[in-house]
């Protein structure tokens, strides 16, 4: 199929936009009622470790699904980068099931580390967006994203979308594991229905974060942080900068701020901190209160209750809808892709090719 822009500046701008549609067509394709529709044979009740293995964004995606897999079904989750795992030669107990994630399912690492657990792990399965890919054939079980063709290079739509999928096998899990009721998995996929309509409340605060972008692009450094679930999210909100914007963007757990990187905090580096109003947002608000006595500018994604309690001294805060606590990373997505697009049109980069990047990379 041919795909336009749709009358956006750029297929980023569109692939971003569309997520309130896309996401939700995503969740369908998965739901039966409130019945998760995944094949039969993908049962979690046996399944000792899961080993998650990708590269670039699919890798963000994994780290994040490791919080879930292991918060709501108790699976022990290992992660790694694609090009890493199959060198170390990591043993593979028996029943572990291992998971690639790729958009393409052709990145030549996630391929190789995938034939790397053929003869080894339980079973294999899959996250992909394309669903006719060397991944996805070499997989016992192969999980469409349900993205539509993405173009841009930097990966948006895709991200969320393999989110909306990897949460879904964790409640799968969880269920299978007798650690959630009936009743708690129907609100967490109703939770996950009302998804779109804060995608689109989070779309409206499109012209904040422009503007934030603009005074962000004048930088040569940004800190990402962020806690439990954003902490993945911050190395992709830094990944999503750097790739587009060629600005350096470095992600850092909020605790360990202190053992290292607030060395590098004064007034000329912005530190973008992810935290909705949850149960770690004190140690949070103590963090940006360490970068801002230090003279560092705090750029807070939170939710109103978090910008209330907050305090005045943040220098722009961009107040997302509340969203329920597990799907934040998909959510809070929205205004790191929203950053980096605006700082990368504010520096006139060429925003869907960016220089010395591939859209797949299918050379190790
Ligand atoms: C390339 C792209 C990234 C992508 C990564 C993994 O580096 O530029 O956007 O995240 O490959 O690609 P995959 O197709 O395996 O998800």
């Amino acid at each position: 199929a041919r795909v336009d822009k749709s009358g956006y500046k750029h297929f980023m701008a569109k692939e971003i936009w569309e997520q309130p549609t896309v996401l939700a067509n995503a969740l369908s394709a998965y739901l039966d009622g409130n019945t998760i529709d995944l094949p039969e044979s993908l049962d979690f009740a046996n399944t000792e470790r899961l080993t998650l293995v990708a590269c670039g964004t699919a890798y963000f995606a994994c780290l994040t699904a490791k919080y879930w897999f292991e918060t709501l079904a108790g699976i022990p989750v290992e992660t790694d980068i694609a090009s890493e795992f199959r060198y170390r030669e990591p043993p593979i107990p028996a029943g572990t099931t291992a998971l690639f994630v790729s958009q393409s399912g052709e990145t030549a690492d996630t391929l190789a580390a995938l034939r790397f657990c053929r003869d080894r792990a339980d079973r294999i399965l899959s996250v992909v967006n394309v669903a006719e890919s060397s991944i996805a054939r070499e997989s016992d079980i192969a999980l469409p994203i349900h993205a539509g063709i993405e173009i841009g290079v930097a990966s948006t739509k895709a991200f969320t979308c393999q989110l909306n999928v990897l949460y879904l096998l964790a409640l799968k899990a969880a269920v299978d594991r007798g650690r959630m009721t009936p009743e708690d998995l129907a609100q967490a996929l109703d939770d996950l229905r009302g998804l779109p309509g804060l995608f689109n409340a989070g779309l409206d605060r499109d012209v904040t974060i422009a503007e934030a972008a603009r005074a962000v692009a004048e930088s040569r450094d940004v800190l990402f942080l962020g806690r439990g679930l954003m902490y993945p999210l911050a190395h992709e909100g830094a990944l999503k900068l750097k790739e587009i914007s060629y600005i350096h963007a470095e992600a850092y757990a909020s605790g360990e701020l202190k053992h290292g990187p607030i060395a590098l905090i004064d007034k000329t580096v912005p530190v973008v901190v992810m935290a909705p109003r949850d149960a770690l947002f004190d140690k949070t608000v103590s963090n940006m209160h360490e970068v801002m006595a230090r003279g560092g500018k705090v750029l807070l994604f939170t939710d109103a209750a978090g910008a209330a309690e907050a305090g005045a001294d943040v220098w722009r805060t961009v107040t997302l809808p509340e969203v329920a606590p597990a799907l934040t990373p998909l959510l809070y997505a929205l205004p790191a892709q929203l950053l980096a697009y605006h700082a990368a049109v504010a520096k006139g980069t060429d925003v869907d090719q960016p220089r010395n990047l591939a859209k797949s990379v299918t050379v190790e």
